[in-house]
């Protein structure tokens, strides 16, 4: 069962603590063609929240299901609890993974779905009664218990599929985009509910979305993937004030950053577009410019720019400005109800928040 050591939580209880994961050099190929995983290293500590993140098809979900065993390595090695894993099947893995679709059993009751498996597992009928309810609690499913999956909610079923994980008391967590078929109110309910789980039962783990909010604020760290390839392993503030390249600078952040090429000497930086900025970077050569919209402010000066959309959202506005200088660029700004589209004001970067990258490789200048 589970190998790792035991910590006495407040109640008293032995509480297991996760496992670390690692990845080494690890390649899925299903093919021939580019891997789907091509070589990836990853060090996960015990009870931390990893959240990999990336665009379609970068390899998040074969991570996941090699991980969990669901798929068979290529080449590398995966340990859990510092022991390889690779030969294990996946039942073997004391692993839980939670889908998309949460693959409930229709005819089933709530209590039904979530002990399903435990008494196969060798669990005794008391014990298997015992977690389902307690898992039940947690996830304030103790109402549900005797409803069907088809008169649930899309947010409960994700928590009767949550409560199957949990009763396992699995060595890693592994959720492959659980809220993605969820409206965004409920989301945002179960995004916090995840992360309020986490601490209540800390256990590793590894979860995928391609939701940066998500990633953002649950992670701590994230992992950007591109091209079956890790980016950038950083916690979340890391990732978005130093991204290693332009990759990660324009996938992380929304509205994204605005990028444009230039080149440094020892005058400033003076873009293609003729605009010339003061820069203090010692780097010398051409460069890509990337500006998030909070480091654009509005100001009697500067470069030109006519209002094109505005965003309220509030407490604060999205602007999106025309320029030359930059072509279309958004504008984190305090609300202003007299701004219209159409008018015109004065853009001014804050070049102590610029982020250089070079335009050839795309990595990272300082
Ligand atoms: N069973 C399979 N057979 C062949 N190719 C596959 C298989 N599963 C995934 N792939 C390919 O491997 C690559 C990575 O797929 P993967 O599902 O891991 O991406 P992902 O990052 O999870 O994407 P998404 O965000 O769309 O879910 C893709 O090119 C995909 O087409
Ligand atoms: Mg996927």
């Amino acid at each position: 069962m589970n190998m790792t050591t035991a910590r006495p939580d407040p109640s008293g209880q032995a509480v297991p603590l996760g496992a670390t994961l690692q990845l080494r050099d690890l390649v899925k190929r299903y093919g021939p063609g580019p891997a789907a995983v091509d070589g990836i290293n990853l060090d996960v500590a015990a009870n931390e929240f990893v959240v990999l993140v990336g665009p379609s098809g970068c390899g998040k979900s074969t991570t996941l299901r090699l991980i969990a065993g669901l798929e068979e390595v290529t080449d590398g090695v995966i340990a859990i609890a510092g022991d390889q894993v690779n030969h294990l099947g996946a039942a073997a893995r004391d692993v839980a993974m939670v889908f998309q679709n949460y693959a409930l059993y229709p005819h089933m009751n709530v209590a039904q779905n979530i002990g399903f498996g435990l008494r196969r597992r060798g669990a005794s009928r008391a014990e298997a009664k015992k977690a389902v309810a307690e898992a039940a609690e947690i996830l304030e499913l103790t109402e549900l218990m005797h409803r069907l999956p088809g008169d649930l909610s899309g947010g409960q079923k994700q928590r009767v599929a949550m409560g199957r994980a949990i009763v396992r008391n699995p060595r890693l967590f592994l959720f492959d985009e659980p809220l993605s078929n969820l409206d965004a109110r409920l989301r945002l309910t179960m995004r916090t509910e995840i992360k309020r789980l986490h601490a209540r039962v800390p256990t590793t783990t590894i979860y995928v979305t391609h939701d940066q909010t998500e990633a953002m604020t649950m992670a701590d760290r994230v992992v950007v993937m591109n091209a079956g390839k890790i980016e950038q392993i950083g916690t979340p503030m890391e990732i978005y004030d130093a991204p290693v390249s332009r990759f990660v600078a324009g996938f992380v952040g929304a509205p994204a950053m605005t990028f444009a090429d230039g080149m440094l000497d020892d005058q400033g930086l003076t873009l293609n577009t003729g605009l010339h900025l003061s820069c203090t970077a010692q780097h010398r050569g051409p460069v890509t410019l990337g500006l998030r919209p909070e480091a654009l402010t509005l100001g009697d000066s500067g470069m030109a720019a006519k209002l094109d959309m505005l965003e309220p959202l509030g407490a604060e506005t999205l602007a999106l400005w025309q320029t030359e200088a930059l072509g279309a660029v958004w504008v984190r700004m305090p609300p202003d109800p007299t701004l219209r589209p159409g008018a015109t004001a004065h853009l001014q970067p804050d070049m102590t928040r610029a982020h250089l990258f070079d335009p050839v490789t795309g990595r990272r200048v300082t």
